[in-house]
């Protein structure tokens, strides 16, 4: 029962399983887009705010499983691509709403050099929708919160699914998801003990490397608009490029830190945060004595980890939220379509 849940918001963050699951489902616009990227030249993929963190995941996701160079693309920074882009280019334009000015604007843009438009996203009809060459429909349903909460884990499944299918490899287990999913959401506890000793945070850094970097990018926007604390979302490597200046007593620090091959090397860069007097919050299949405070993550593997991890950083974005009374479901200076440049 959808009254149960305090905020849209949460209530969309607990849908995942279902919706994960949904859009993981095999659909004839997943094959056409996949043909498409099969002989495409370039491949671009364009958004804003969470929708283009769903690029820059997607790079990762398409370099790994069908050795696909995705070029990410700010929709606001379209013109700087637009050289690049020809009758050979696919332009996957990622849109919630599908009413964007920035992505609108930049699909005309890319559209007029000849460029095919193959749309994500996730409300119908919608002017982009409309504007497409081919328009793949991610299924979350309507989302209501102003975060986008559902709608990332559904843009990413569609995406991977491309990916697969680009690729000729099998799907993902679109019922294994909807488990892993459910088991990080379960983690809703240590998410609140974690959100709850953020309230009085001034700065949160979230670090994450490899495909982890852009879910970390997330987390932190998630952070900002949710609860009004400012976040940075940063690749663990470049902490001591500069970042680290900042790492104080008590500064808290969240790792994106999956037992994938990036396990160690994100140890590290916290070990180093820590050293300074860094909090550590650490997401993670299992505790590591680094951590202050652990959220756990069911184990999971590869393309399914993106989806998995970013579900504690969402539920800890509410729970911070929560604890400084902020307005959950309408930020403020923020609407939930962005139409105008
Ligand atoms: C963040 C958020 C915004 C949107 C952005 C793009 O939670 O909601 O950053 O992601 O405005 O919106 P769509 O996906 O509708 O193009």
């Amino acid at each position: 029962d959808a009254s149960v849940y305090a905020h849209h918001t949460l209530r969309e963050i607990m849908e995942q399983p279902e919706v994960v699951a949904r859009a993981l489902a095999p659909r004839p616009e997943i094959e056409l887009a996949a043909g498409a990227l099969r002989t495409a030249g370039r491949v671009f993929a364009v958004g804003a705010g969470t929708s283009y963190h769903a690029a820059m995941v997607a790079r990762y996701a398409f370099a790994e499983v069908a050795g696909v160079d995705l070029q990410p693309v700010l929709a606001s920074e379209h013109d700087l691509f637009l050289r690049w882009m020809d009758a050979g280019s696919v332009v996957l334009a990622i849109s919630q709403s599908g009413e964007t000015a920035d992505v609108l604007e930049a699909v005309r843009a890319a559209r007029a050099k000849g460029a095919r438009i193959v749309s994500i996203v996730n409300v119908p009809h919608s002017t982009l929708e409309r504007e497409s060459d081919l328009s793949v429909n991610v299924r979350a349903g309507p989302e209501v919160g102003v975060a986008a909460t559902k709608s990332f884990t559904a843009q990413l499944s569609t995406l991977f699914s491309m990916a697969l299918e680009a690729a000729g490899r099998p799907p993902l287990d679109a019922e294994r998801l909807r488990q892993l999913v459910t088991s990080a959401l379960s983690s809703e506890g240590s998410a609140r003990a974690a959100g709850e000793r953020l309230r009085d945070a001034t700065d949160v850094y979230i670090v994450g490397r490899g495909v982890h970097y852009p879910v970390a990018l997330e987390g932190a926007l998630k952070v900002k608009e949710l609860a009004y604390v400012h976040a940075e979302g940063l690749a663990a490597g470049e902490l001591k490029h500069g970042t680290l200046a900042m790492v104080e007593e008590g500064t808290p620090v969240v790792l994106v830190n999956p037992g994938d091959g990036t396990y160690v090397d994100t140890i590290s860069n916290g070990e180093e945060m820590k050293a300074r007097g860094a909090f550590v919050i650490g997401i993670s299949e299992r505790p590591n004595d680094l951590y202050d405070l652990h959220i756990p993550i069911p184990e999971a593997r590869g393309l399914e980890l993106p989806i998995v991890e970013v579900v504690p950083l969402q539920l800890l974005a509410y729970y911070v939220a929560l604890a400084r009374g902020a307005e959950i479901d309408r930020p403020r200076n923020l609407a939930k379509s962005v139409t105008v440049k």
